[in-house]
């Protein structure tokens, strides 16, 4: 019986034959004949309907696929779907800067105008889903993961933090106290825009690794301006965490104007006394010309210390109404700082991230800048931040003195085999005599000029400690 059922049919084999044309002919009876006309129109449309149906079957299958799953298996669904990205893309690891980024590649940052660049979730671009991070690893961003999620449908095993969630992703570093500070000033920036509220914590990563703390100096701004910072490590929490609500920034100043930085840095300046005590009606009301030297040990540091710090008190002595002081950097608390730099008019400091003070100056304050030989040739561009900053901050920069002297770079090709970063810088008195005594002047002249007009320094109203 079987092997019968399996017998092909003869016809198969045999030749087929087209059957013998017919020639269509219509009845008479003229309803038949539209009947028919209608039937050869609809078929191939319903055909064409059905095939189109099938084509976009989500939208068009029956029953719907809601109608068959329960609420249960949806959100079961949602939360498989919740796609983990890299947080750092290695696609883009050779050009970490170059227009895009590699922190969170597959999304946008919200641009307003005068405004630093972020991301905030849950937001109508992110369809109202939070973003979520698996993210402990401290050695390879590239381990680190995101993704984004309804609250209802969280990934599995998923933690909901709750509160604000400050996200700062740097490609320097938060130690640093320029490189911190350039991190979390679009941060400070845009919470003064919403209100100063303060985030439940803060989460750093540097490359995508994940970071448990920032330089001290970076901490106590971060503090006196924002209120009280609780860093995230993700330690006890097993699975993603995912956050209420999360701002994220990764681009340092891109996109804030010039304006909007000096109202943070006049945030900052303001926090920062107001937190230190610092008697800013004492320092204004003072009209002798205060000059600061800020010295540093070891790297940058001049050769002969007592040559230099003579010079410029001696200029001082010829200037008249003038005092000098000298400090090493080394060893400062940060309210020493914030009170040193809170009565300096004139700020005489060789190249370095003790710079990043000069922001605790009252507005239009000197700068004075001096570098070892080496940095104008290797150096780059990175060497100019503290001419860009004084004007950001709204302080007055009053050039630099570079070194003229000193061995050559052993490998000029590899500036990385080129210990300029640390030498010693040496001196040239007459320079800085007639240096001195031209910044000695316009400082002067300034003050009497405030004096006279009772000018009422914008930068040390308290009105600047408000949220605004
Ligand atoms: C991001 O912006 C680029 C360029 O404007 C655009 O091509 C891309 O589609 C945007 N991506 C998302 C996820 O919105
Ligand atoms: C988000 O979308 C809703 C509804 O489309 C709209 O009313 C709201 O203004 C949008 N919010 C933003 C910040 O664009
Ligand atoms: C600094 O210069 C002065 C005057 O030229 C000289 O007497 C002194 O020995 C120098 N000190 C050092 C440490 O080189
Ligand atoms: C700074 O402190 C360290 C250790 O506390 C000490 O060794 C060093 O001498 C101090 N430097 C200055 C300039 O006081
Ligand atoms: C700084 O000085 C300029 C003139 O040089 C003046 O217009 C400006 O008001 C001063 N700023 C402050 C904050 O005093």
């Amino acid at each position: 019986m079987s092997a019968t059922a399996l017998t092909m049919p003869k016809e198969k084999h045999s030749k087929i034959h087209a059957p013998p044309s017919k020639k269509i002919s219509f009845p008479n009876n003229s309803i038949l004949k539209h009947s028919l006309f209608f039937l050869i129109l609809f078929i191939p449309l319903l055909i064409f309907i059905q095939y189109k149906a099938l084509q976009s079957a989500l939208h068009f299958s029956w029953p719907p696929l809601a109608s068959r799953l329960s609420d249960q298996d949806l959100t079961s669904m949602l939360r498989d779907s919740v796609t983990f990205l890299p947080l750092k893309d290695l696609r883009f690891s050779k050009q970490p800067e170059s227009g895009h980024t590699w922190f969170m590649s597959s999304v946008n940052d919200t641009f307003e105008p005068n405004d630093p660049q972020y991301l905030y979730f849950p937001s109508n671009s992110s369809k109202g889903r939070v973003l979520c991070l698996s993210a402990h690893d401290r050695h390879d961003g590239a381990k680190n993961l995101y993704a984004f999620a309804w609250r209802e449908a969280l990934p599995q095993g998923a933690t909901l933090l709750p509160g604000l969630t400050y996200v700062s992703s740097t490609y320097y570093d938060h130690n640093n106290l320029w490189h911190g500070l350039n991190a979390i000033v679009p941060f400070i920036g845009w919470n003064m825009r919403k209100g100063c509220v303060v985030p439940a914590r803060w989460v750093l990563f540097h490359w995508g690794e994940l970071r448990s703390k920032m330089g001290k100096w970076v901490n106590s701004v971060a503090q006196v301006t924002i209120g009280n910072v609780e860093i995230e490590t993700f330690e006890g929490i097993e699975g993603p965490a995912c956050f209420e609500e999360a701002v994220v920034f990764r681009h340092n100043h891109g996109g804030i104007s010039k304006a909007r930085l000096r109202e943070v840095y006049d945030r900052i300046r303001c926090k920062a006394r107001e937190f230190c005590k610092v008697d800013t009606e004492k320092i204004r009301d003072n009209k002798d010309v205060q000059m600061t030297l800020f010295l540093r040990t070891g790297a940058r540091s001049f050769k002969n210390e007592s040559v230099v710090v003579r010079v410029f008190e001696e200029e001082c002595r010829k200037a008249g109404n003038c005092r000098v002081k000298v400090e090493k950097t080394d060893n400062l608390s940060f309210c020493d700082q914030v009170g040193l730099m809170s009565e300096t008019d004139i700020l005489v400091t060789p190249h370095g991230a003790q710079m990043t003070n000069i922001m605790f100056m009252e507005r239009n304050s000197s700068v004075m800048e001096f570098y070892p030989k080496g940095w104008e040739e290797f150096a780059g561009i990175g060497q100019y931040v503290y001419k860009w900053f004084s004007d950001w901050a709204g302080m007055k920069y009053q050039g630099v003195w570079r070194d003229p002297e000193g061995p050559p770079c052993a490998d000029p090709t590899d500036r990385s085999h080129c210990d300029f970063k640390d030498r010693q810088i040496g001196h040239d008195t007459a320079y800085f005599s007639k240096w001195a005594s031209k910044v000695f002047e316009d400082m002067k002249e300034y003050k009497q000029s405030i004096a006279i007009k009772g000018t009422d320094s914008s930068a040390t109203r308290t009105s600047s400690c408000q949220c605004r």
